[in-house]
């Protein structure tokens, strides 16, 4: 790319192009239908009503947490809301000062403060009712493994594993030793996508016949964690469709209820590459770049002011912009300050999959690096009806009455999951998890072992059909 091209295209970005088009809005496609208007009608009945956070339960379970970082730190926060369903008795990180500032928040005993995870099955002993598994990607079978044969309960991040080999071997496992595995896929368990899940099965709309969904990744959060950070190389971790984009294929397989026959993609790399840095550009902006003003992607600018993406810098709570830079110059945490143009990164910024289901029910998925916000849009074509939502609030149309009807959070007033991650879905999952290991009941969570290994091979499909061109057969 030209350098004139590519001030261009920063500028359109830095000037906050908003997203436009038929996804804009819940309520872009049909006129008249826009909160504005007040047409809507809310949308009452059905299985709505969302069951508040608090444990079902008549004791705490204890879990280790395996990986102390963001995520291990997500569960955790669980068992500091509800002490009476959840207890963190042991943590394992290879990092320290990580281990510990959630082994102190737990009053974790010394002994039970591990290293590597190998650590926590040395003894050979169950030392809890569950673990958590928030290590990186390609740290998850060993000690998935590991916990199973020992007889824990597993609440396991996804993806499951980096390859098709281990995922599978994770599931014979896991139906050997009869222990429950919890994946991740937290947006099953978000109020949201449950409401529109639940309406799709009320046949509201008639039958699906298609849906279209999108993510998009905004754009910053595409350059913290697929660019510079920890996702960014495919063979290192998983391929972006199953690190960023397994919840989506999860979520199509799960409202449309019916098993993947095939599945063909396509996706590349265009922009975060060496032929696309500016001249003069160093290999990290801390070193005084001549860019950075015309960079949406400059690290002074994301973590600095803009402050996103802040916890993998350790700052313990200090939010000053002068320490922050001083962390991006850090040597344990330049990685972050990278010029986006000069990382070791492989991962698609674009990527379209075409699937077919069971009575040949077509599902478009895209996930897509350039958007200046996140959260999903999903559209449902019904015989009889139609949904269109933005992860806060959906609209469902009958093609009789012709008058749309509104969920949002408000309607289902659920004030106590805002500032939950994943619209809620974080800590449902983990009252799901607390609820089934408590009772030893796998039927109390939404997704079973199985049908997260189904969307995971849709997933290694997905992957294999990008790179050959060619259709890929669900196995
Ligand atoms: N469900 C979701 O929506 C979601 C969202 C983000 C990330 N994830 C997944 O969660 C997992 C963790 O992601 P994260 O963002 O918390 O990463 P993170 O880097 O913040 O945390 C991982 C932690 O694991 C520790 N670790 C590494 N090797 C270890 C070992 N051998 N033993 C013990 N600890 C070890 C690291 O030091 C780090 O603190 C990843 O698999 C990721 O893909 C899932």
């Amino acid at each position: 790319m030209k350098r004139r091209d590519f001030l261009r295209s920063c500028g359109l970005v830095a000037a906050g192009t908003a997203l436009s088009g038929p996804f804009a809005s819940a309520s872009s496609l049909i006129p008249g239908a826009s909160p504005a208007s007040g047409k809507d009608e809310p949308l009452k009945g059905l299985d709505l009503k969302i069951r508040d956070l608090a444990p079902n339960t008549d004791h705490p379970i204890t879990v280790i947490v395996i990986g102390c970082g963001n995520r291990g730190g997500v569960y955790a926060r669980y068992a500091e809301m509800f002490p009476q369903g959840m207890k963190v008795v042991g943590v394992s990180d290879i990092l320290e000062h990580r281990k510990n500032r959630i082994g102190n928040k737990h009053n974790v005993a010394p002994e039970m403060r591990f290293g590597h995870y190998r650590e926590v099955f040395a003894s050979g002993k169950k030392l809890a009712d569950a673990v958590v598994i928030a290590t990186p990607d390609d740290r998850h079978y060993e000690p998935c493994m590991k916990a199973l044969a020992l007889g824990y309960d597993v609440l396991l991040e996804k993806p499951v594993a980096p390859t098709e080999k281990e995922c599978m071997a994770i599931r014979e496992m896991a139906h050997k030793t009869g222990r429950i595995v919890a994946v991740c896929h937290v947006l099953r368990y978000a109020p949201y996508f449950m409401a529109l899940r639940s309406v799709v099965r009320s046949g509201m709309i008639g039958d699906v016949v298609s849906i279209q969904h999108m993510e998009p990744i905004q754009y910053a959060h595409m350059a913290h964690s697929y660019v510079r950070g920890n996702w960014r190389d495919s063979k290192e971790t998983t391929p972006i469709i199953l690190a960023k984009s397994c919840h989506d294929l999860d979520l199509l397989r799960w409202i449309i209820d019916k098993p993947c026959k095939h599945i063909t993609a396509d996706g590349d790399l265009y922009f975060f590459k060496k032929e696309n840095a500016p001249e003069g550009a160093p290999a990290h902006c801390t070193e005084g770049c001549p860019h950075l003003d015309k960079c949406p992607y400059n690290a002074i600018d994301i973590y600095c002011k803009q402050k996103r993406h802040l916890g993998v810098l350790d700052l313990e709570g200090n939010y000053d912009p002068d320490f922050i830079l001083s962390r991006l110059k850090d040597p344990r945490y330049d990685s972050y300050a990278r010029c986006v143009f000069r990382c070791d990164n492989n991962q698609p910024d674009h990527y379209v999959a075409s699937i077919v289901f069971d009575d040949n029910i077509t599902a478009s998925f895209t996930m897509d690096a350039f958007a200046p916000s996140g959260g999903r849009r999903t559209r449902v074509m019904g015989t009889m009806g139609y949904i269109e939502g933005d992860m806060k609030e959906f609209r469902v149309w009958d093609f009789l009455t012709r008058k749309p009807k509104v969920w949002n959070e408000k309607v289902a007033e659920i004030p106590e999951y805002a500032g939950s991650g994943h619209g809620g879905g974080d800590l449902r999952l983990t009252r799901d998890f607390v609820e089934a290991v408590a009772a030893q009941d796998p039927g109390l969570l939404s997704s079973s072992i199985d049908v997260s290994m189904e969307s995971h091979m849709m997933g290694f499909a997905a992957e294999r059909s990008r790179r050959s061109g060619k259709k890929e057969k669900i196995r």
